[in-house]
C-alpha cells in the first residue's frame, strides 16, 4: 500500500470537505426516520452513489446504449468506447501495465471464484498448499475451501490475535511439508479494519514462488492501491463500494498468467472461432467476459472513478478516513462497556470500527440507531469462522467513507448513549 499515514489522535483538518462531498449524493439528504440528514456508516457494505454516478446510468440508457463489440452501427460503437473507456479508467487506477489485465466481473465474489476454478483447478493438486487468513470474508474462504477440497490441495490459515490482527510471525511454517502455491489475503478487513501487511506476506510469498491474490474490496476504494508496487498477480474489487453500481467489478491479473490461464465461463463474446465439435478463444480480456457485460454499469464504475478524483482522489480520502476513523474510535471508547475490535488505537486500520456493547446485542443497537437515522451493520459481516475465533457472534460496524462527517459520528456515539439509557445499562 502506497498511502501509509497513521490515523490522528483527533479529527484534523482534512483535505476533503465532506459536507461539500455529501451534497452530491441525494440518498444522504433526508432520513427516513427523523427528517435529517442520513449518518450512514456502512459504506464498508456497499458506498452510496453521487449524482455524476446516477446521471451516468440514466445518459446511457437514455442517449448511449446498445449491445457492445457487435454492431456497426453509431450507437454500438458509443456503447463500446464508453466501456472499454472505463476499463482504462480501472487500468490507471491499479496502475496496471494494460487494459488487457482488467476483467469486469459481477463483483470481488466473481472474481475470485474466476480465479479459483481457472488457474487453481489447472494447477493446483494434491501436495500444494494455498494459504489464506483467519481474517477472509466468505468470498475469499469458501471459494479456496472447496477448490482445496475437490483437488486435494490443503488449505492453511495466517493466524489472528485476540484482538484480529494478523500475526506474521510464523509464517515458514505455514509453507512446511508441501509446495506454497498461492497466497490470497485479504487487503483491508471488513468486519475489522485489520490491514494485512503485504510488504511482509508478498516478499514471503515470492521467495516460494506462490502467486498472490490480493481481496482488495476494502482497499481499493478507500486508498491507493498501485498492483506494480505491490509486486502481487491478481487483485480483486467490486464496483459498488467504490461508489459506482452493483453487478460490477474487477479481476485484474498479470497479462502472461492470464494468458495461460483457461476460459472459466463459456459463450458469446469470449470466443474466436467455433465450430460444432470445438472453438478457440478471444484475446484478453474478453476470453474472460463470457456473455453480455454489464454496459451501463461498467461505464458508471468509470464515472465513479472520476467522481473519485474530482473530489481529490484516494491519497485524500485516506486521509480523511484515517481522520474519521480515529476520532471515532476515541469517542467510542468513552461509551462505558463498549469493546472496539480490530487493531488498537494509532495502529493502521481501515475505516472501520467493530464494537461490541456489553448487555446488548449488536443487531438491537443497529435496529436502535436505525430509528435515529443512523444507519450501521450489525451481524458476522460474512466471517462466521473469524467471529468464532474471537469468541463473538456478532458485532455491530460503522465504516466511513468521503462523505462521512464528524457530525455523523457524533450522532452515533450520541446513539449509543441512548441505547444504553434504554437498555438501563449501569
Ligand atoms: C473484504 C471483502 N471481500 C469480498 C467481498 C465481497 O464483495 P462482493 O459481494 O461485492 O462480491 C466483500 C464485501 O463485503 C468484502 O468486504
Amino acid at each position: 500500500m502506497t498511502d501509509s499515514a497513521l490515523p490522528t489522535p483527533t479529527a484534523a483538518a482534512t483535505p476533503l470537505d465532506a459536507e461539500r462531498i455529501s451534497a452530491d449524493f441525494p440518498i444522504l439528504q433526508v432520513g427516513p426516520n427523523t427528517g435529517k440528514r442520513l449518518a450512514f456508516l456502512d459504506s464498508a457494505a456497499s458506498a452510496m452513489k453521487p449524482r455524476a454516478v446516477i446521471d451516468s446510468i440514466v445518459r446511457t440508457y437514455e442517449s448511449g446504449y446498445a449491445n457492445v463489440h457487435r454492431g456497426v452501427y453509431a450507437l454500438a460503437a458509443t456503447a463500446t468506447d464508453n466501456m472499454e473507456g472505463a476499463r482504462e479508467k480501472v487500468r490507471t487506477l491499479l496502475n496496471a501495465s494494460s487494459p488487457r489485465e482488467i476483467v469486469f466481473t459481477r463483483g470481488t465474489t466473481e472474481a475470485i471464484n474466476l480465479v479459483a476454478n481457472s488457474w487453481g483447478r489447472a494447477n493446483l493438486g494434491p501436495g500444494d498448499i494455498v494459504v489464506t487468513t483467519e481474517l477472509e470474508h466468505h468470498s475469499n474462504l469458501v471459494p479456496w475451501q472447496q477448490l482445496c477440497r475437490a483437488v486435494g490441495a490443503e488449505l492453511r490459515f495466517i493466524p489472528v490475535d485476540d484482538d484480529g490482527v494478523l500475526d506474521v510471525s510464523g509464517l515458514e511454517a505455514l509453507a512446511a511439508g508441501g509446495t506454497l502455491k498461492l497466497v490470497t489475503v485479504v487487503h483491508a478487513s471488513n468486519s475489522l479494519g485489520s490491514v494485512t501487511p503485504l510488504d511482509v506476506v508478498v516478499p514471503w510469498a515470492k521467495s516460494h514462488g506462490a502467486l498472490v491474490l490480493v481481496d482488495g474490496a476494502q482497499s481499493v476504494p478507500h486508498r491507493v492501491v498501485d498492483v506494480q508496487a505491490l509486486g502481487i498477480d491478481f487483485l480483486a474489487f467490486s464496483g459498488h463500494k467504490v461508489m459506482g453500481p452493483s453487478g460490477v467489478g474487477v479481476l485484474w491479473g498479470r497479462e502472461e498468467l492470464l494468458a495461460a490461464m483457461p476460459p472459466w465461463q463459456f459463450g458469446g463474446e469470449m470466443i474466436r472461432r467455433v465450430q460444432y465439435d470445438e472453438a478457440t478463444w478471444n484475446d484478453l480480456p474478453w476470453k474472460f467476459e463470457a456473455g453480455t457485460p454489464a454496459i451501463a454499469e461498467i461505464i458508471a464504475l468509470g464515472a465513479a472513478l472520476d467522481y473519485v478524483e474530482s473530489i481529490g482522489g484516494l491519497a485524500a480520502i485516506n486521509a480523511h478516513e484515517h481522520a474519521m476513523t480515529s476520532y471515532g474510535h476515541e469517542l467510542l471508547l468513552g461509551v462505558p462497556g463498549l469493546r472496539v475490535l480490530g487493531p488498537a488505537q494509532g495502529e493502521e486500520r481501515g475505516g472501520v470500527l467493530s464494537f461490541t456493547l456489553e448487555g446488548t446485542h449488536p443487531h438491537d443497537i443497529a435496529t436502535m440507531l436505525d430509528q435515529l437515522d443512523v444507519n450501521v451493520r450489525a451481524g458476522h459481516h460474512c466471517t462466521q469462522p473469524l467471529m468464532k475465533r474471537l469468541g463473538i457472534n456478532a458485532t455491530a460496524r460503522a465504516s466511513v467513507y468521503a462523505y462521512t462527517t464528524r457530525e455523523d459520528l457524533d450522532r452515533l456515539v450520541d446513539g449509543l448513549v441512548e441505547v444504553r439509557r434504554v437498555f438501563r445499562l449501569p
